[in-house]
């Protein structure tokens, strides 16, 4: 049984369609991240998932009951906004029980539980303290800790970790993946941030005004992205999207850009059956920076191309050296190692891994293979 199921899901404000169709299935232990560009509609479906805003059509199915209408509080989720809104006047110990102290809950159990989640959220010597004592970190983990005393069929968080400096922001996603691995909760998680979505969902839904673009897991979104929009947002930097047209050859399609131009990259692709019917035409050719090396690198199987390219800039980041070239008079990205330093105004040598590019329909701006 799906944990969460919504079909056909639309909401509308005035004449503004905020969510146009939305179909997805979670299954129970997923983590699951809605990611997407500001004002795409992810706080919008969150809410409306946790009753706090009504859909204008469609159905919100939790734990197999279409919740619809039921009120937030009968709907068995626990959510956890960007703004922590712990109440001020009381302790941790008394913002986690909060919830249980209305539910009537035993005091003896409440115990329990605050010991639980204080324990896995290592709050332990902080239960006596007031919010305005804490650092923004500790107030996250709070918010974390009173919707984990809840356990409830669905965790829904909104962007949590958006109040918190980089760092902090590193050590508290890596704790929230423990969490889901610990626990094997159910968890509903909105970012805008694509680091945030590769590093803890299980399944990455990415939206784009209004509709689900693509749902599948990380690696899939990442290697095979729907659609030039997921290409580009998904990845940092992000994949290169280069006009190019698909020539035929005996052992397969040519990728060519730049055509009839002295410098331009003919790139021989192997398994790309599915872009047979595309030769001849006009295709946008996709390759991440990373598959863009310096020219002495292999790659683990198959020769890469080699090209001659001029570089315009280059960034080292310390880690690795970002370089933006030119292939067949196309802006291109690359990845290369550290100890390398082409001049700006020079040209370098590039190794490419074919077999990792993707290719797009100009028209319709879907993969093609
Ligand atoms: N009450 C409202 N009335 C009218 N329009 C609204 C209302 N609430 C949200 N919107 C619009 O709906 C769209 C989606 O908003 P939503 O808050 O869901 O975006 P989001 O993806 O969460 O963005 P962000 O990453 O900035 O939080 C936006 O264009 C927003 O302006
Ligand atoms: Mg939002």
């Amino acid at each position: 049984m799906a944990a969460l199921s919504i079909r056909a899901l639309s909401k509308r404000y005035a004449n503004l369609e905020v969510l146009k169709g939305i179909d997805l299935d979670i299954e129970s232990g997923e983590f699951t991240v809605l990611v997407g560009p500001s004002g795409c509609g992810k706080s919008t479906l969150l809410n409306i998932v946790a009753g706090l805003d009504h859909p204008s059509a469609g159905t919100v199915e939790i734990g197999g009951r279409v919740v619809n209408d039921v009120a937030p509080k009968d709907r068995d989720i626990a959510m956890v906004f960007q703004s922590y809104a712990l109440y001020p006047s009381m302790t941790v110990r008394q913002n986690i029980t909060f919830g249980m102290e209305c539910r009537r809950v035993a005091k003896a159990e409440q115990e329990k539980a605050v010991a639980n989640v204080a324990k896995l959220l290592q709050i332990e010597p902080l239960l006596g303290r007031k919010p305005s004592q804490l650092s923004g970190g500790q107030r996250q983990r709070v918010a974390m800790g009173r919707a984990l005393v809840r356990n409830p069929l669905l965790f829904l968080f909104d962007e949590p970790l958006s109040n918190l400096d980089a760092k902090l922001r590193v050590e508290m996603r890596m704790e929230i993946k423990r969490l889901h691995q610990r626990i094997g909760a159910t968890i509903v998680y909105v970012t805008h941030d694509q680091i945030e979505a590769m590093t803890m969902a299980t399944r990455i839904a990415v939206m784009h005004q209004g509709s689900v673009q693509q749902f599948a897991d990380p690696d899939t979104v990442y290697r095979y992205p729907a659609n030039l929009f997921v290409a580009r947002f998904m990845g940092s930097p992000p994949m290169n999207t280069i006009p190019a047209r698909l020539e035929a050859a005996s052992d397969g399609p040519v990728v060519v850009v730049g055509a009839g131009r002295p410098d331009e990259v003919r790139l021989r692709l192997r398994g790309y059956d599915a872009a047979a019917p595309f030769v001849g035409r006009e295709v946008v050719f996709g390759i991440r920076p990373e598959c863009i090396a310096e020219g002495s690198r292999t790659f683990s199987s198959d020769a890469p191309v080699r090209v001659e390219a001029p570089v315009e800039l280059v960034e080292p980041t310390g880690a690795e050296t970002m370089v933006l070239l030119r292939l067949g008079g196309e802006p291109a990205m690359a990845r290369i190692s550290p100890d390398i330093r082409p001049a700006p105004g020079t040209s370098a040598a590039f190794a490419l891994d074919t077999r990792r590019i993707c290719l797009f329909d100009p028209e319709t701006e879907r993969l093609i293979a």
